[in-house]
């Protein structure tokens, strides 16, 4: 019988990583030393210096959607500058900012990959806690250097800081794509921003959409008006308040992490109006129909973007001066920090300062 070999992830390619991980479902990150592959002919690496946390590496973290392979990198907000570059790649070179989103792989020939729309692919891969096409486990973006394919590098502008930027990669795409795709995109029309995806409403703003920020937090209302720039704001709880909005909004995007009624939501809607759930609660949510066939609305959903929108998505956001709003920490807070995004007590993005805080133990 043979021995099974186990190749610690530290000795598993040639390139030294060091990084966060979760080891087990509690979802408590410490410290990891783990590798890199070598830049391949189509690989860009580069030094990461700053990682949005998403409320999916919180998901992940804790397996509460069922895939997560541990040990876990998490990490899919990822920006940094470049340091080597493979001889086959021909959009960047060593020093320029880059970024990489959620995905790091795809087949590149089904219908979705032709249509640009990586994202769909039945064999796309995440960037961290999936299986790579050389059989590794994908890593993540707490931590110190990063390895993609070319086609899976998103330029940074110059004008973008990259700490800002980094949200975008992730939290950005995922607002913008349904904006587009919806067609909620188009001057004049009026949407509703659930779970406050802050830069939903700054992309809704730069398109020329009236938003109105419908949250839990009545402390967010100030907020929300005057530095977000959204047109009204809503207590979500608030009986009163929904219903004397009914039937007032062509659209919403719903990011609520958590389980929540979809039934007042959808109240909200005009006639034809669409709710684009992007949110990915535990927990299933209850679909009421009655409601969806008086006036013919529509429920759809959306996960991130292709490369090409992303790459769009991020030069709309330089040219159009979309931020989002971000709380930067050390990488010694992430567990704190992860405390609080359960608590919805962030304004509005955690992003870690790898480049400054990431110290590699001997
Ligand atoms: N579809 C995709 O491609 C995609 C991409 C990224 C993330 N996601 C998912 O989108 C969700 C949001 O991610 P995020 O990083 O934006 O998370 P987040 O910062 O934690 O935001 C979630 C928001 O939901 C609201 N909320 C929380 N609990 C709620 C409850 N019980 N009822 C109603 N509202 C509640 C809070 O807003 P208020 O305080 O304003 O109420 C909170 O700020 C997560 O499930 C994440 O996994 C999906
Ligand atoms: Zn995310
Ligand atoms: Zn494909």
């Amino acid at each position: 019988m043979n021995p099974t070999v186990i190749t610690l992830p530290e000795k598993e390619h040639p390139s030294k990583a060091f990084g966060w991980a979760a080891r087990d479902p509690c979802g408590v990150l410490s410290p990891f030393k783990f590798s890199r592959r070598a830049t391949g002919e189509k690989d860009v690496a580069f030094k990461v210096l700053y990682c949005g946390i998403c409320h999916s590496d919180l998901h992940m973290v804790k397996n509460e959607w069922g895939f997560s392979l541990y040990p876990l990198v998490p990490g899919h907000e990822i920006v940094g500058e470049v340091t080597e570059v493979g001889n086959k790649v021909r959009k960047f070179k060593v020093g320029d900012r880059v970024g990489v989103g959620c995905v790091v792989g795809s087949c590149r020939s089904c219908n979705s990959c032709k249509d640009d729309l990586e994202n769909y692919c039945p064999k796309s891969i995440l960037t961290y806690g999936a299986k790579y096409h050389d059989g590794s486990i994908t890593y993540g973006g707490y931590s110190d250097t990063m390895v993609a394919d070319e086609q899976f590098i998103i330029r940074i502008p110059e004008n973008l800081p990259l700490d800002a930027a980094a949200p975008l990669l992730c939290a950005g795409i995922t607002v913008y794509s349904p904006l587009r795709y919806y067609e909620l995109d188009q001057p004049g029309l009026h949407i509703g921003v659930v779970g406050l995806g802050h830069v939903a409403v700054k992309f809704a703003k730069a398109m020329g959409v009236k938003v109105t920020v419908i949250s839990t937090s009545p402390t967010k209302r100030k907020e929300a008006l005057e530095n977000l720039g959204a047109d009204s704001f809503l207590v979500s709880r608030d009986n009163d308040q929904l219903q004397g909005v009914i039937g007032t909004l062509d659209g919403i995007i719903d990011t609520v992490s958590a389980e929540h009624p979809l039934l007042p939501l959808i109240g909200l809607l005009k006639s034809n109006g669409k709710l684009i759930l992007v949110g990915a609660p535990e927990k299933q949510l209850e679909l009421p129909i009655f409601p969806l066939l008086q006036g013919r609305k529509v429920v759809g959903g959306s996960m991130t973007g292709g490369m090409k929108e992303t790459q769009e998505m991020v030069d709309f956001a330089a040219k159009h001066n979309v931020k989002p709003n971000i709380e930067v920490i050390a990488m010694e807070y992430v567990n704190t920090a992860m405390e609080r995004l359960l608590k919805a007590d962030v304004k509005y993005r955690f992003v870690i300062d790898i480049g400054n805080t990431l110290k590699a133990t001997s």
